[in-house]
């Protein structure tokens, strides 16, 4: 008995488990990328925006990763809006399911592995115009097939990443990279005027001497100006869209708070939305209209940038901005941290997620994952503190 529970407690895997795995990963894998790659009528994956004023409505989104452990949920069940010309804050512990949500939108989530199951992603392309009830037609990104995404992707949807030298070619100058995004995106320009609008958009991110560095290799510039071609270049197609994951940890403070008024500013003049993705509660302070809380793949929290910050309902975005760092607080004190550990997103129990850790937790909470409740318009909460007892609030 007491071998039976060690053996349920550990990750022990038994051959026969670890082949009825990998057998299930093979179908599920098999099944998932056939369907990506079938034809499809343009109409199989156009859908109806809930609001037209969104950019991006995600819902219930179900992205997973099939492994030799089992099934990974990273992103289980999520759901959120990106309103037109807003910055919405992305935020949660490492793991949470930040990045996996980001390139599920770009549908560029690690194939065959990593798959979108579930949900909708639905991105409003003002090119497709309206239904006849009068509703704004919308691509439904988790459906389209790998060939049409194309239309959408590097275009109307662009992606910044934390280390710009990954994503930068070692061996092109930033003016053979710069001009080949601003091609794509402006076909009929000329060799010239594909060099003017390159040089054109360093200027408009405020480096100075853009001739210099167009003809500069990645390796001769500092990480805050690579950053900088990185927003350069996901500007250059005039995107609805940015999305930006961590752009800024990898550099230093100063030159973080000049790329993120960079991107504030830029945002306002372009008119675009950005999914700002990041661990810095200061940063999302600075920056976003509304913040959405991640925990362990789930929404546990969302809300404006206020009510997230002088209104936090969850234990855990209590705890979070608890763990922040304050100039007013005194150097002697530790930093608050919370204890415990991130469980496991294979095989999790249906209850709350961050029971093991709360400090709030009641009986109440072994029960089943608690609903979103919705407690203003725009502040929802997925906690039993707050459930609602005959239409009223009881947190
Ligand atoms: N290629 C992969 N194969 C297996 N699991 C993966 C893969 N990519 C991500 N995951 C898992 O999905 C979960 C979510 O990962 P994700 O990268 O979205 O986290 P994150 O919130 O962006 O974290 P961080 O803040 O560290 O960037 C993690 O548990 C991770 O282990
Ligand atoms: S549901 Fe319970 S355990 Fe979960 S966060 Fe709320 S109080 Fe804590
Ligand atoms: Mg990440």
């Amino acid at each position: 008995m007491a071998k039976e529970n060690t053996k349920k407690n550990s990750n022990y895997i038994s051959i026969k488990e670890s082949r009825k795995i990998l057998k299930y990963n093979i179908q599920q894998m098999k099944y998932y990328e056939k369907l990506k790659q079938q034809k499809r009528d343009e109409s199989e994956y156009i859908t109806r925006m809930k609001d037209p004023n969104n950019i991006i409505e995600i819902e219930n989104l179900k992205t997973c990763f099939f492994t030799d452990n089992g099934t990974v949920m990273s992103v289980n069940g999520v759901s959120f809006s990106i309103p037109k010309n807003k910055i919405v804050g992305v935020v949660g512990e490492s793991g949470c399911g930040k990045s996996v949500t980001s390139l599920s939108i770009m549908q560029l989530v690690q194939a065959p592995q990593g798959q979108i199951i579930g949900g909708e992603i639905r991105f409003n392309d003002e090119k497709l115009g309206y239904f006849e009830d009068g509703s704004k037609k919308a691509y439904d990104i988790t459906k389209m097939p790998t060939k049409e995404i194309h239309k959408i992707r590097g275009e109307d949807i662009t992606m910044i990443f934390q280390e710009p030298m990954t994503s930068l070619n070692p061996v092109f100058t930033i003016g053979n990279q710069l001009d080949e995004v601003s091609f794509i995106h402006n076909k009929d320009m000329s060799k010239e005027e594909v060099k003017k609008h390159s040089i054109e958009m360093l200027t408009k991110v405020g480096i100075s001497m853009p001739e210099h560095v167009y003809e500069s290799y990645p390796h001769e510039l500092s990480g805050g100006m690579r950053q900088r071609v990185m927003i350069a270049m996901a500007l250059a197609g005039s995107p609805k869209l940015i999305i930006a994951d961590e752009p800024t940890t990898a550099l230093d403070v100063t030159i973080q708070a000049q790329i993120l008024e960079l991107l504030k500013d830029l945002q306002k003049q372009v008119g675009c939305s950005i999914m700002l993705i990041t661990h810095d509660l200061g940063v999302i302070a600075e920056m976003a209209d509304e913040v959405v809380v991640m925990y362990a793949g789930r929404v546990i929290e969302k809300g404006t940038v206020q009510e997230i910050f002088h209104n936090p309902l969850h234990p855990y975005t209590i705890g979070l901005q608890k763990s922040k760092p304050l100039i007013t607080s005194n150097s002697n004190e530790p930093l608050y941290s919370i204890p415990g550990q991130v469980p496991s997103l294979i095989n999790l129990p249906d209850h709350c997620y961050f029971k093991n850790r709360c400090i709030k937790c009641t009986e109440k909470c072994s029960g089943k994952y608690p609903k979103l409740v919705q407690v203003t318009d725009t502040h929802y909460v997925s906690c039993y503190l707050y459930e609602k007892k005959g239409g009223k609030l009881s947190g």
